[in-house]
Order: structure tokens, then sequence, then C-alpha cells
């Protein structure tokens, strides 16, 4: 009989997740039937559809409608709605990707019905618990039955927290696989001279993370930091819904509208900002993503956080924690090719999804 599995899709890290897990599971079809769930807490179709459209992703079986809201509303909501589903059809497998408010809820619900849980991305810690993916990590690999880790750090990580080795499997990292599925039609898609930016050097910005946004103060310092910078490089800020709002209602977005060098542009799709990191000389960022795309584009990463759970881009890759007070001598360094050059980690080699589907036959008896 063929097996089930739910994968959970919420936000926009997730779909890059899903995407090639399910193209992998589509291609098992005698025995495999992948459901996607998309937990609607992404919703904006230049955070959501796009990506469906991108990554060739069918339309979600089931769509719970979420929304946005605080982590309780958020996390209850997803858990009210998919409790529901899964007892209307209890799937084999539930698989949950990443570190957002739907992980976790959709991996509670899971395991309190006693259903197998599967967690892509696993073990990856900041050591920060201010960081509500922090939470959401801690909590879903203390629950999940089948770890699937993206690199060795991981691995350590669990096992120090007490996991049976026989539920960790090291599988890689499928951000790469995405990367590879769509790598032909990102090459064609030449972003930068859509913005007017073709043969000129320009950085690109994203911010998201609460502890950077959420506060005027610490806001307005990046910005003012961002119009320093943007003097000596013309910079793409690609702005996160949550962002506008903060910009908007702290009153710094006519400042940096204003500001000579830099381009603000809403959210894109995944062929286009790929198209965008790759033409750039460097990226400012505090997504989580986009730390590990840089490293494998080799591209200078200045992350704006005083941690990262993936501290391999650091010790393999391109990536250096900056703080806003020294963004402006960092930006100098990587232009002036001052910067650590990547060594590709170990499994970013494309068959993520494959490794995974392997690991699930063995878990099915299939
Ligand atoms: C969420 C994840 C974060 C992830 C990020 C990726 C949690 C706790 N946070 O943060 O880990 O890095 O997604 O982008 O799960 N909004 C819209 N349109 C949308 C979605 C959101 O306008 O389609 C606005 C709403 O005002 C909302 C705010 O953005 O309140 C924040 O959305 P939310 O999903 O709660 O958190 P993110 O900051 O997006
Ligand atoms: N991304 C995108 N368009 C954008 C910004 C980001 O396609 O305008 C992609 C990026 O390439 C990466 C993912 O979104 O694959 C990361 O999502 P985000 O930064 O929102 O979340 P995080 O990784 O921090 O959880």
């Amino acid at each position: 009989m063929r097996k089930t599995f739910h994968l959970i899709a919420a936000a926009r890290p997730n779909f890059m997740k899903i995407a090639p897990l399910y193209h992998a599971l589509n291609a098992a079809r005698d025995w495999a039937e992948p459901v996607v769930v998309h937990t609607g807490q992404h919703y904006d179709a230049n955070m959501s559809d796009a990506f469906f459209a991108d990554l060739r992703l069918p339309a979600p079986d089931h769509n719970l409608e979420i929304g946005s809201g605080s982590h309780a509303e958020q996390t209850a909501g997803v858990m009210i709605a998919y409790e529901r589903l899964c007892l209307a059809a209890r799937p084999d497998w539930v698989i949950v990707v990443g570190d957002v408010n739907s992980t976790l809820a959709c991996g509670l619900v899971a395991k309190k019905l006693c259903l197998n849980l599967a967690h892509l991305e696993a073990g990856l810690r900041s050591r920060d618990r201010t960081m509500p993916e922090e939470i959401n990590r801690l909590a879903t690999d203390a629950i999940s039955d089948l770890l699937w880790t993206p690199s060795e750090d991981a691995d350590d990580n669990l096992r120090a927290e007490g996991v049976a080795a026989e539920r960790i499997v090291r599988v890689g990292n499928i951000m790469i696989d995405s990367y590879e599925l769509v790598r032909d039609r990102i090459a064609e898609q030449a972003m930068a001279a859509k913005l007017g930016l073709a043969g000129q050097g320009f950085g690109v910005v994203t911010l998201h993370r609460p502890s950077n946004v959420d506060h005027r103060e610490t806001l307005a310092q990046i910005v003012a930091s961002l119009c320093t910078v943007a003097a000596t490089l013309r910079l793409v800020f690609v702005v996160h819904p949550r962002t506008r709002k903060r910009l908007e209602d702290f009153g710094l977005m006519p400042q940096i509208a204003a500001a000579a060098g830099i381009t603000i542009v809403e959210p894109i799709g995944y062929i286009e900002f790929m198209s965008l990191v790759q033409e750039s000389q460097l990226v400012i960022t505090d997504s989580g993503g986009v730390q590990e795309e840089t490293t494998y584009l080799d591209i200078p990463c200045l992350t704006l956080r005083d941690t990262t759970e993936r501290p391999i881009t650091i010790s393999q890759g391109t990536n250096r924690l900056v703080i806003p007070a020294d963004l402006e001598r960092s930006v100098g360094a990587a232009l002036d090719g001052d910067w650590p050059r990547s060594r590709c980690p170990a499994l970013w080699d494309g068959h993520t999804a494959g490794r995974v589907v392997a690991s699930l036959r063995q878990v099915c008896g299939v």
C-alpha cells in the first residue's frame, strides 16, 4: 500500500525546502504519495504563490489559511486546523522543515496523534533562546522520530541533547537542491538588468529578524549604516513585509527611500532573487537561508546578527557576523577582496532529496 507523506509548507523559507522533496516523492508514486499542506503563515502572492510557480510545485492539497498573528495565535491556529485535517485522514508521516511557527505547531499535532514525525534541517542551533526560531528548533527536534541534518555540527548538537544516534540521518542541504533544480532559469533571469543595474556593482540587502527590525533604535541605526554604505556601493534593499511595516511605523521609510544609492524593492520570487544575489558584489542580511546560498555561490555575506545557527557558513563559507557600526568597514574589506572564499561544505550537492527518500524507504520498509 502507498504511504502518505504530509509536506508542511508555511512560510517563504519552507517552499525551497519542500519543493525538491515533493518532486522526488512524486517520482516514487508506486509507493509514495506526497500531500502538500500549506498552513497559510505567509499568504501574499510574492511571499508564497511566486515560489510554487518558480519551483513547479502544484497548488497545495490543503491550505489552512491561518495568516498572521501573535506567536500564540499563529501556533495555536495552525494546531487546531491541522489536527482537524489529520483526524479526517491520518497520514503515515508528517514531514516538517526549518524553524518557523508552523513547523513546531504541526510537529506537536503529529506527535499528540501518535503520527510519525520527521524534521528536515534538524539540529541547527544559534544558542540564542530569545530567537523564536531557536525555541521552534529545540522543541521540534525533541519530539521528532527522524531527524534529517544538513551538517556535522547539527549531528553534534543533537547527540549532545541526548537524541539517539539511530534517529539522526545526515542528508545534506536541501536548499542547494532547489538552486540546482532551477539553475538554468536563474542564469537566464538577468534581474540586475531589469532593475537598471547591468554592469554596475551593487549589494543586496534583506532584513526581517525581530531583533533587528522590531525596535526603533536598532532599526534606525541599521538604516543609518546602510545609508553610509550606499555612498560607496549601490544597494538593492528587498523589503520583507514585517520590515516594511516597521519602517513605516517608525517613520524611517522616507529616510531610506530618499537615500541616494538605495533601491527599494518588494519581495521577489526565488528565481529573480537568486539571479540578483548571483550578480551582486555582496549581501547584507539576517536571513538564515541567504547565509547558505551566498556560501554556495561564493559571494561575501555580511550577517547583521550576534549569532548564527549555521556556523558552517563561517567555518567553510563566505559568511561573517557584523554589527551595524562595523558595516561600512566590512563592506570595504569585501569590495577589496579581503574576504574568505567558500569551500563548498560536504553534501551541498543537489542530491539531498534523494537521500531523504532513501531514508524514508528504509523506515517504511519499501
Ligand atoms: C517568519 C518566521 C521566520 C522566518 C520568516 C521568513 C516565525 C516565528 N517566524 O517570520 O522564522 O525567517 O518568516 O520570511 O515563524 N506579512 C505580510 N504578508 C505575508 C506574511 C507576513 O504582510 O504574506 C506581515 C504581517 O504583518 C505579519 C508579519 O509580516 O504580521 C510577520 O509575519 P510572520 O509570519 O509572523 O513572521 P515573519 O517575520 O514573516
Ligand atoms: N528569498 C526570495 N526572495 C526574497 C527574499 C528571499 O526568494 O525577496 C529567498 C532566499 O533566496 C532564501 C529564502 O527566501 O531561499 C529565505 O527566506 P527568508 O530570508 O525569508 O527566511 P529565513 O531563511 O531567514 O528563515
